[in-house]
């Protein structure tokens, strides 16, 4: 496969923006490609799986190919030794005499090297990860982080059911799904294609979610005609899921402090056919006044290193450091307990993050517990899902009851 320069400065350019100038992976994705409409779609792909996997793998390219990070062709220099890893071939103009080829096929090399080059992780990480789990299940974890996402699709029971999809994508789409045990509305994809321009993703018979992300909603196990505040709800993933449980039956409060994403939540709500969703941001004081001990369900989706969801986004494992997560441990607490306050007696706060370390999950329920609004409330049951135990994303999920 040869790869144009064109396609080489696009990929050079997005890892440059994520890992120099610290943007979301994401965004910078979907910009690049807005940049470039011209792109086919397997030029996308390629733009797409390159940025990707060099983010994943700076580490072990940085020491295949004794990179220099300060140079100032060290963007240059990833992305050749991720075309030469993965016989790529380049135009000449991006040929990198310094790089010692034979290194990069040594398979040695990163046999024989440390767990944070083989995984390529930082190393604050990888001391987190085995205090946390030990040797074994770390490796294992690690291992699986590094890996592609698979595509999971949720049914929208509100408009259709999972037999119906999973014909109608085949029959129509030449789209091969599985179901998924113990996930009754769930599908996996077997082959990872873009789905979201098909007529039934527009008519609302499908969502793109995440297996373990769909098990956060089954798990808060709403009612219809409950009253669920759905906190830090963004763009409405797990909003869209509730709903659908309480069959469009009784009220959803969506909250989130980012307006930005209100629009596409609202074009959600809509093509899922969902009418028991108001939207309110969460800086809204007369809010918590009007809904104090109020809510049947609070659920609060914390806003997390996202140390669970490396395989979508492995960005995170160079964005975030020990300071930044002491950071989004505070945040995650104020939340935490200003919410509590709307839960009425007897009803349940469930609390839920994408990451996988204690810091933010078990430590901060158990301080929870023992502060003045925490005594008023019982763990019932936590979870953590790991993504080797899962195929999903990484979660952490505590159900608590207010006396
Ligand atoms: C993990 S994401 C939510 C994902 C969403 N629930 C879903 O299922 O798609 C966390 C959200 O918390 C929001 N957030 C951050 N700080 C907040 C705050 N202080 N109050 C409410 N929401 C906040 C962010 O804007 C972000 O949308």
């Amino acid at each position: 496969m040869k790869l144009y320069r064109n396609l080489a400065n696009g990929i050079i350019e997005g890892v440059q923006e994520v890992l120099g100038n610290r943007m979301a992976l994401r965004p910078t994705l979907k910009n690049i490609l807005i940049k470039n409409r011209k792109w086919g779609s397997n030029d996308r792909r390629l733009v797409g799986k390159g940025i990707i996997e060099i983010i994943r793998w700076k580490r072990k390219f940085d020491l295949i190919g004794k990179l220099n990070v300060k140079s100032k062709n060290y963007y240059r220099n990833l992305l050749v030794v991720w075309s030469i890893y993965n016989d790529i071939e380049l135009e000449n103009c991006f040929t990198f005499s310094d790089l010692q080829k034979n290194n990069i096929h040594d398979p040695l090399l990163i046999k024989k090297s440390k767990r944070v080059f083989k995984n390529s992780i930082p190393d604050w990480l990888d001391n987190l990860g085995m205090k946390t789990y030990g040797k074994v299940i770390w490796e294992k974890e690690i291992q699986t982080l590094n890996r592609p996402a698979k595509l999971f699709l949720r049914t929208n029971t509100l408009k259709t059911n999972v037999k119906k999809l999973q014909a109608y994508l085949n029959e129509n789409h030449k789209v091969n799904t599985d179901k998924v045990s113990n996930i009754p509305n769930a599908l996996v994809v077997k082959e990872n294609k873009i789905l979201t321009h098909l007529d039934i993703y527009k008519k609302g018979w499908f969502e793109v979610q995440d297996l373990n992300s769909q098990k956060i909603s089954i798990f808060t196990n709403p009612k219809p005609n409950m009253l669920v505040i759905d906190a830090c709800a963004g763009s409405g993933g797990k909003t869209l899921h509730l709903a659908a449980i309480m069959k469009n039956k009784g009220k959803i409060i969506a909250t989130d402090s980012s307006d930005r994403k209100r629009k596409q939540l609202e074009k959600r709500l809509e093509r899922n056919g969902v009418s028991i969703v108001e939207y309110l941001n969460s800086e809204n004081k007369d809010f918590f006044k009007k809904y104090i001990n109020s809510a049947n369900i609070v659920v609060i989706d914390a806003p997390c290193s996202g140390l669970g969801v490396l395989k979508r986004n492995p960005a995170a494992k160079w964005h975030m450091n020990p300071k930044s997560i002491k950071q989004l441990v505070g945040i995650q607490k104020q939340i935490l307990y200003k919410y509590a306050t709307l839960v009425k007696s007897g009803g349940n706060l469930i609390y839920a993050t994408c990451s996988i370390f204690p810091n933010e999950n078990q430590n901060q329920i158990k301080k929870f517990l023992k502060s003045k609004i925490g005594l008023e409330f019982n763990l019932e049951k936590e979870e953590v899902l790991l993504t080797q135990n899962t195929d999903g994303d990484g979660f952490y999920v505590a159900k608590l009851l207010r006396y």
